[in-house]
C-alpha cells in the first residue's frame, strides 16, 4: 500500500482526536516521514502525552502553535520549514476547537467571540501561514488529480453544524458551538473553491461522537476507533472529494 502522506501536520494534538491521530499516524507499517505535533503548551503538564509518544518516534516533532495568536503560527511555519527543508506541507489537519454549552438564556458576548476565535478564526490563520508550504507541496508532487498524499486541508467539524440535520437535533441548541463550526464548514468551501486551481483538496469530517474530554465519557464511539475511520476516509479522498462533507466512515452529510 503506498503511503498516506510524506509530511502532516495536526493541530491540538496533545489529548482527545489529535493525540490519536499523531499516534496512528507514527504506527503506520509506512508512516509519514514528518509528522508536526502542534500543541500550544509543549513543555507544560498538558503536554505529556505527546512528549511521551514523540520520545518513541523521531519523525514525531513537537511544535508550539496557539492557532488565535499569529506570531504564533508565524514562529510555527518557520519550524516546519526548517525541518522540511526545501519541500512542501501535504497535510494539514485543523484539528484543535472548543466546545461551549451556552443556550440561548446563558449565552454572552464574549463566549460567542471565543468560540468563533478558535473554531473559525484560527484554522483560518493556521492555513493562511502554512499555504506557501501546502502550494509548493501540490507544485512538486507529480501525480495526477488531488489527495492527502498530494497536498490536503482537512477541517474537524460536527454533524451538529449541519443546517439540514440541525432541524432533527432539538436537545443540543450549543449556540457558539455549532454556529462556529457551520461557519468553518462555509470557510472549508470557499477555499476547496479556492484551492482547487493549486491542486489542494479541502475537506471537512465529523469524527463522530467520541468519548474525549470534548465529547465526554456518554460519546458512543472510542477515539481509537474514530480515528482509525478518519485516516480510512483520508487514505481515500481524491479530486470528487474536495468540498465534500464526510463522516468519519465516509458517509457524506448534509450541509
Ligand atoms: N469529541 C467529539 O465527540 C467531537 C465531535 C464532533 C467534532 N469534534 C471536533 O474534533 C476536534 C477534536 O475534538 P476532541 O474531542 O479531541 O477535543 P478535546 O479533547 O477537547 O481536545 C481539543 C484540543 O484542541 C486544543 N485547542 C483548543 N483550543 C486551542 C487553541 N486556541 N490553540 C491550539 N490548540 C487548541 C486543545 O489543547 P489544550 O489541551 O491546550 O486545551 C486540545 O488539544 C474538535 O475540533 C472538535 O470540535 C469532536
Amino acid at each position: 500500500m503506498s503511503p498516506l502522506t510524506r509530511s502532516v501536520l495536526v493541530t491540538g494534538s496533545n489529548r482527545g482526536i489529535g493525540l490519536e491521530l499523531v499516534r496512528q499516524l507514527a504506527e503506520m507499517t509506512d508512516p509519514p516521514e514528518h509528522i508536526f505535533a502542534m500543541c500550544r503548551n509543549p513543555n507544560g503538564p498538558q503536554g505529556k502525552s505527546l512528549r511521551d509518544l514523540a520520545a518513541k518516534h523521531p519523525n514525531i516533532h513537537v511544535v508550539q502553535l496557539e492557532v488565535v495568536d499569529q506570531s504564533s503560527v508565524k514562529a510555527a511555519v518557520s519550524v516546519v520549514e526548517s525541518h522540511l527543508k526545501s519541500k512542501g506541507l501535504n497535510l494539514l489537519i485543523n484539528n484543535a476547537g472548543v466546545n461551549s454549552y451556552a443556550t440561548l438564556q446563558t449565552v454572552e458576548q464574549q463566549e460567542m467571540l471565543s468560540v468563533f476565535n478558535t473554531n473559525v478564526v484560527g484554522p483560518i490563520l493556521v492555513v493562511q501561514g502554512f499555504l506557501p508550504l501546502l502550494k509548493r507541496a501540490a507544485k512538486e508532487t507529480a501525480t495526477e488529480g488531488m489527495s492527502c498524499a498530494k497536498a490536503a486541508i482537512i477541517n474537524l467539524t460536527t454533524k451538529l453544524a449541519s443546517i439540514q440535520r440541525g432541524f432533527e437535533v432539538t436537545e443540543s441548541p450549543l449556540y457558539p458551538y455549532r454556529a462556529s463550526k457551520a461557519a468553518l464548514n462555509m470557510v472549508t468551501a470557499c477555499l476547496a473553491l479556492e484551492l482547487k486551481g493549486d491542486g489542494i483538496l479541502c475537506t471537512v469530517i465529523h469524527p463522530g461522537w467520541v468519548k474525549t474530554d470534548m465529547g465526554t465519557e456518554k460519546a458512543p464511539l472510542t477515539v481509537q476507533c474514530s480515528v482509525e475511520g478518519i485516516l480510512k476516509v483520508l487514505a481515500n479522498l481524491s479530486s470528487s472529494s474536495t468540498g465534500a462533507f464526510l463522516d468519519w466512515e465516509g458517509n457524506s452529510l448534509p450541509w
